[in-house]
Parts: C-alpha cells; structure tokens; sequence
C-alpha cells in the first residue's frame, strides 16, 4: 500500500528518497512526494499525482537539496488522488511535514478539534492531523520529541508515520501504531534510513530494525534512539538482510512479473535449501519449534490468508491433510477476524503471507493467539510482523516480489505446505521413513520440472493473441486442482482486466453452465490424477455447449486433444505436487493476455502489493 522512506546523512536526500520510492512502487500507489529540509532551513515540498516519473521530472524541473527529507507514495483512503492530498503534509505554520500509513480513525473529531483553534487545513486527508497536531504542541513550547508523543497517544487506528522539522533540523522521528505497515530503520556509517520496506533502502545497507507496534525512534546521521511512545528506551535486534540487491532488479525480462515467474525454479530450491536433505530423505523445519508434544496435541489447524495467499492455503488444506492426517479449515483473515471461530490450545493457526503485513491475516492471527492457539506463519518477508508474532514459521525464500500480482510466493508456500505436512505426518507416526524418502524424491524433482515449463513462453503468446479479446474466461478444476483454477481467474482479473470466474468443475451444472457459448474460453485443469475422467466429462459438458477448452493435460497424453481445442502440457509429478506445476501455465496466460491488452502488468489499476489497511 503506501510507501514511505527518510534519510539522514551526506548524500543528496531528496535522490535518495525518490530511488527508495522507486523501489516500493510494486505496493501500488496513485501519487507521490519528497520534503526536504533545504539549506535555508525551510521545509521544500514535491508532490504530483499519478506515476512516480511525474515527481521525478518535477524535481529535475525544480530541484530542492538538503541532508535530511521524506518522501511517500500514496494509495488514496480519504480525499481523492490529488497534488494536494498527496503527502507530504506540512503544516499551517510550515514548521513540521509528515508522510504517513495508515487511517486516523478519529481524524474527523481531532480536525474539528484543531479548526476550532483557529487551524487552517490544506488537504482531506486524514494524515493532516497529524502533522496539524504536532504543530500545536510545538506552538505551545513543547520541544519537538515531546510534541510527537503527545500527538501519537491521541491517534487511533494503525499508523506508521515519519516526521521531521525546522525545530530540530538533523532528526527524524518516526513511529508504528498497530498494523498499518512496518517501518524499517537502515544503520549506515555516517547516515540512517527510514523504509516500509526493505528493498527501499538495500541497496544502502543490510543492517536493519524493525519497529513494533507502538515503539518509536529518533533517528540522526549518527545516532538511533528506540523507545516506547512513554518513552522508555528499548534495546532492539539489529537483523543482518541478505537479499541480494540484484535480484530485485528486472534484468532480462519486460517486467518483474515475468521475471518472477521465470524465478520459481530458483525459488523452489531456495525454499528447500537447508531443510531437505535428498540424500537422507528427510526434511527439517527447525524455525518451526515443532515438538513432540505440541504435534500430538493439535486436533485442527486453521489456514488464515488473502487473495492468492487464500487459494495457496486451499491447496495446503489437501497437502497437510493428507500427509498429517490432522484437519485443516481455510479461512479468509477478513472473514475471519468478525467471526467467533471454535479455537483452543489444541489449535494452530497458520497464516500464509507474502508480505507479512497484510492487515487482516495479522488481526486474524492475533486473536486466534488471544483465544490460546499456536501461530504459525509462511511468509516471505524477512522481519515483517507475521513472521514477528509467530510462535514458528517458515521463511518461502522466494526473494523480493515486485510485481503486485504474486506468483512465486504461491507455488513456494505450496512446497512450505509440503513439506510442513511431511514433517507433521512424521512426528505424528502418519509417514514412516520409507514414505517420507518417497515424498522427498518427488519434491526433488518440482524445481527442473518447473523449469521445463517455462522453457516455451511461445506457447503462451500464441494463446495470448487469440484470447486476448474475450470478455470472460472460466476456470475449472476439481479436487486440489481447484484452487488453481481460483488463482488462474485472480491473476487473469487482476493484471488483465478480464472477468474470470474460477469454479469446481463438478459444480458447473449447478449454474455456470449456463454461461457457456462460443465466445467463453475455458480453462480446464486436467492433469492426470484420481478425477481426470471427471474433468474429461466436464469438459464434453462445456464443449457441447459450444465452449472453447483450452485443458491443461499431463505431457504424452494422447487422447485430450480429441476432446479438447488447445492443450497445453505439463510434465507429470504426484497429485500433491501438481498444483505447483499446474499453476505456472495460469501465470503465464494471463501474463501474455495482459501484455497484448497492453495493461500495466506490474502494477495494475486499484491494487496494492500490501495491503496493510482494512
Ligand atoms: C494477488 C495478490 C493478492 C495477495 C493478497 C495477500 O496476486 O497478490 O491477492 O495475495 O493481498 O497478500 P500477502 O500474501 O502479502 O498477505
């Protein structure tokens, strides 16, 4: 979601807040800005709507220079996507500027409040409180640490804000209040970084913090201070980051979204590196904190997630079942979060997330904790507040997503699922060490297989070029297939634009076969498993109806181009391991699909990498 980076030190702040936005474009944003405190100690603003490049040719047509500044990309919540809601917000008297995440929930009393005392506002948004409130204290003789304290315990809501002023020229304050996104502190020799995220500033240094909720720091060129709001100072982990910087860069590919499909082979190695070994045939999750006890203990563990992190954990529904026999609920962390789910001690509640920060599956973990159970989480963020709260997790490796639409997050967390099952079925005495080596050796093979298949992008383009004008699309599957085909419609909607709906193929005489004619495309995944006679009659249902079937069929299946008008192969491995192959062929449709529309595939309309708002 919105984006925020500060910088103290020798180099020019405001080039190197615009690269640090840079890098955080992928959360999605509709305008941006940079303050810098200048050389006159006055406050310079730059601020313009839409891409980033507007407020990059606005700070070549107008430079400002200073060694301290803040900078923001914003996703509109209150007041339209406007130079003037755009942050940063300074201000009446020009002495305090802000960038902000998150939503003052009472913003409304507190504006009121502050217009009453006589306080002119430039913007609508909630964030000008913020800065309005500081002012006041500052007004009244307050130093400016203290004005920020005061300002933070009177707001609601989750916040992460970073602050600076004329009053105290080489510091920059900034805070989080619950889950509005992180703030990262940078250490340098010599200067200090602020970022939501991490690929803002890694290209600086590797040594990070990471604020909790409700801490603080004080930040000067040379100098970090962590406290709570009251004030009293906390010693914080300084994490080592080992991402490399290269690999969040394009390279060869047209985006970031195709260069993180072509990363999965790498990504699937990397999340097995360190906890299989396939010379033993056996796997290790040692950030799990697995005992014994706690395994015998559980009697259900509830998948909670997002969007595609969702349809990851149905899939890890059929995974963990099967392999550890305990029963798995999947749930939705904005559903979830409103009901009064049935939760004890004996459950363990897992939350599947790219970012670690999604607000909804961090409130739904939180309560299940509130409620007695184990949390658990497989995230890809290093540092980010899922893995934080979590009692074990498992880091995906998957390396830094850009694109907003997530790819490699998904088919990693499958194999997490995976291997979380295996080691689940293990202790609990469901998988003995033969079968264990067996679901080793088919795990082994996932990351080439994966590979093969995207060895002929061609494929996909020609499809590309005689779909690319329908309107709708269907996706069926069955069985642990049907989450694929609900991730195949996300990905077609979210970077395409095109309507797709994602159903269990057995359900379409229930309804949607009524939608079928010659100008609907149907995506049916028919992989070779237990239900490929059914998809295979499904599919006859929809051809009857003068569906156009594009299946998705096991490499060497010799009958499915009788019943279907494109094939599409992929090479065969276990039922449980399938999806993570059978994904890469909806990656890749929509992909080209997007391409050939002409859409902005990275960063399509009205969506966020992370959504750290309700
Ligand atoms: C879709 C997509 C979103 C995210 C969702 C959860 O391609 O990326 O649906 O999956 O917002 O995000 P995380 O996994 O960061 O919790």
């Amino acid at each position: 979601m919105c984006g925020i980076v500060g910088y103290v030190g020798p180099r020019d702040a405001a080039t190197v807040v615009y690269n640090g936005l840079k890098r955080l474009e992928y959360r999605g944003y509709d305008s941006a800005g940079v303050a810098v405190l200048a050389q006159n100690g006055h406050i310079a603003i730059r601020r313009d709507v839409g891409k980033l490049g507007n407020l990059g040719s606005l700070l070549a047509e107008s430079p400002v220079s200073g060694e301290i500044g803040i900078g923001h990309t914003r996703w509109a919540t209150h007041g339209e996507p406007s130079q003037r809601n755009a942050h940063p917000h300074v201000g009446m008297n020009g002495r305090v500027v802000v960038v902000h995440n998150g939503i003052v929930e009472n913003f409304l009393p507190l504006r009121e409040e502050l217009e009453a005392e006589g306080v002119t506002f430039a913007s609508e948004t909630d964030t000008e409180v913020i800065v309005q409130l500081v002012e006041r204290y500052l007004e009244s003789g307050l130093g400016f640490e203290t004005a920020v304290r005061q300002t933070l315990a009177q707001l609601e809501g989750a916040n992460a804000v970073v602050v600076m002023s004329v009053d105290q020229p080489d510091e920059l304050i900034c805070a989080r209040l619950g889950n509005a996104g992180g703030i990262t502190l940078g250490i340098g020799h010599d200067e200090m970084f602020i970022a939501s995220d991490i690929p803002a500033i890694l290209e600086y240094t590797r040594n990070m913090i990471f604020l909790e909720n409700r801490q603080m720091a004080l930040v000067t060129r040379q100098s970090y201070q962590i406290t709570d709001l009251a004030g009293v100072p906390l010693q914080p982990e300084v994490h080592n980051i080992n991402w490399d910087p290269v690999s969040a860069v394009k390279g060869e590919f047209k985006h970031f979204m195709q260069k993180e499909i072509h990363d999965q082979p790498q990504a699937l190695i990397d999340t097995m590196r360190g906890r299989v070994n396939f010379e033993k045939g056996t796997i290790a999750l040692p950030e799990m904190n697995l005992t014994p006890e706690l395994v015998h203990s559980l009697n259900k563990i509830i998948i909670v997630a997002c969007g595609t992190s969702y349809y990851a954990g149905l899939v890890g529904k059929f995974m963990i079942e099967a392999l550890s026999r305990i029963p798995v609920e999947v749930e939705y962390g904005s559903e979830f979060r409103y009901y009064d789910p049935i939760i004890d001690e004996k459950t363990a509640v897992l939350s599947i997330t790219q970012s670690g920060e999604t607000a909804d599956t961090l409130v739904a973990s939180e309560q299940a904790r509130a409620k007695g159970a184990t949390l658990w989480s497989i995230v890809n963020v290093i540092g980010s507040q899922s893995m934080r709260i979590s009692d074990g997790y498992i880091a995906m490796q998957a390396g830094p997503e850009i694109g907003v639409a997530s790819t490699k997050a998904f088919t990693t967390s499958l194999a997490d699922m995976y291997m979380l099952g295996c080691v689940l079925g293990e202790i609990r005495g469901v998988i003995d060490p033969v079968r264990m080596r067996e679901l080793v050796n088919n795990l082994a093979h996932i990351p080439s297989l994966a590979g093969q298949l995207l060895e002929n992008e061609a494929v996909y383009e020609n499809l590309a070029s005689v779909f690319h004008g329908a309107q709708n699309f269907l996706f069926l599957g069955r069985g642990i297939n049907y989450p694929v085909a609900l991730e195949g419609a996300l990905k077609l909607k979210e970077i395409s634009y095109i309507h797709a709906e994602g159903y269990p193929a057995g359900e379409m005489k229930h309804g949607p076969i009524a939608l079928i004619d010659e100008t609907m495309p149907i995506v049916a995944l028919a992989t070779n498993d237990r239900l490929y006679d059914k998809m295979v009659s499904n599919i006859q249902q929809a051809k009857t109806r003068g569906g156009i079937v594009l299946a998705v069929a096991t490499e060497g299946n010799k009958t499915i181009a009788n019943e279907a008008d494109y094939v599409i192969e992929v090479p065969a491995s276990s039922e449980l391991l399938q999806p993570i192959l059978n994904t890469i062929p909806m990656q890749l449709l929509s992909y080209h699909v997007a391409v050939w529309r002409g859409c902005d595939v990275d960063q399509p309309r009205n969506l966020a990498k992370s959504v750290t708002v309700e």
